[in-house]
């Protein structure tokens, strides 16, 4: 079992990142073929995923969408490794996933993903700072023994998504974009090649939806490859693709026609909107 295992990471990494022959234009991140996941309830068989085929080149930044059931979560908990699919290939850079053991899985999560879900998933008790160093601490491998890196990391990570000067605050003295970004702050402290969002703004009002996604553009262009589900048109007017699943096949992947620019829509609100010195005065 173990030996099998092994034998797939060795492969994966000494392996061409594109087993299909599909050409050499960029690098695939995550590709996905047949992909199919049933659920087996008593006497019932649901197919969540029906043979789908998927590939995601470096730098792509994809909108996930689809009615409810559609099997969205369920594609994303496969492409992050926290589930296995019942049949077909899953190579996540260059690596082949499927048919590897709990741990390995677990150690590729650790090096490669960064998730962020729609309630924040942050520990109450602590503060920004150390939901962020969390990754850190769990890394099996003791990538980052020494105690002091990981404290900069976390901070450095903080930084990037614009709370430094709230890094000692717990989630609940901050405001829900806030704690958005502190989770986003966490998925990205590992350093990960691939972001996995799941209706990250599905808790959020639309002008902190789009100071979101106003991150998420940022990140983006600064090389991180994402993925979002989401259910929100204007969300995925700031992707650049749009992969839409119906009854667990996927019916549309195109690419977003005139993408919105999130800094610049934040801009234009601030301008037709009272101020805050207004407010105050
Ligand atoms: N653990 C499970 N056991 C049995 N069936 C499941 C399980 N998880 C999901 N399903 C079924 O698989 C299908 C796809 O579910 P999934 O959660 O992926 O949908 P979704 O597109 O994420 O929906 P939503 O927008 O409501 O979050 C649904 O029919 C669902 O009932
Ligand atoms: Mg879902």
């Amino acid at each position: 079992m173990n030996a099998t295992a092994d034998q797939t990471i060795m492969s994966g990494a000494h392996q061409a990142p594109s087993p299909r022959g599909d050409g050499a234009a960029g690098a695939s991140v995550i590709q996905i073929a047949g992909v199919t996941k049933v659920y087996t309830m008593g006497n019932n068989k649901v197919f969540a995923l029906h043979g789908i085929d998927l590939t995601v080149k470096s730098g792509e930044m994809i909108a996930i969408m689809g009615s409810s059931g559609s099997g969205k979560s369920t594609l994303m908990n496969i492409l992050g490794c926290l589930d296995a699919p019942t049949d077909g290939s899953y190579h996540l850079d260059g690596i082949r996933v499927d048919g590897m053991s709990r741990n390995q899985l677990a150690d590729l999560r650790n090096h490669k993903l960064g998730f962020v879900f729609q309630g924040f998933n942050l520990l109450a008790r602590t503060s920004a700072l150390d939901n962020v160093e969390l990754p850190l601490l769990y890394d099996r491998e003791g990538r980052w023994k020494d105690g002091r890196t990981m404290r900069r990391m976390a901070e450095a990570a903080l930084e990037r998504v614009g709370l430094g000067e709230r890094m000692d605050h717990h989630p609940s003295e901050l405001s829900g974009g806030q704690q958005q970004r502190v989770a986003i702050a966490r998925a990205l402290v590992t350093e990960p090649t691939l972001l996995l969002a799941d209706e990250p703004t599905g808790n959020l009002d639309s002008h902190t939806t789009v100071e979101v996604m106003a991150l998420f553009q940022e990140l983006n262009d600064a090389g991180i490859t994402m993925l979002i589900v989401t259910h929100e048109p204007e969300v995925a007017q700031y992707t650049r693709r749009i992969v839409e699943l119906r009854d667990g096949r996927v019916i549309r992947d195109h690419p977003v026609e005139g993408r919105r620019n999130a800094a610049a829509d934040i801009k234009k609100m601030l301008e037709t909107t009272p101020t805050e010195q207004e407010d105050a005065a």
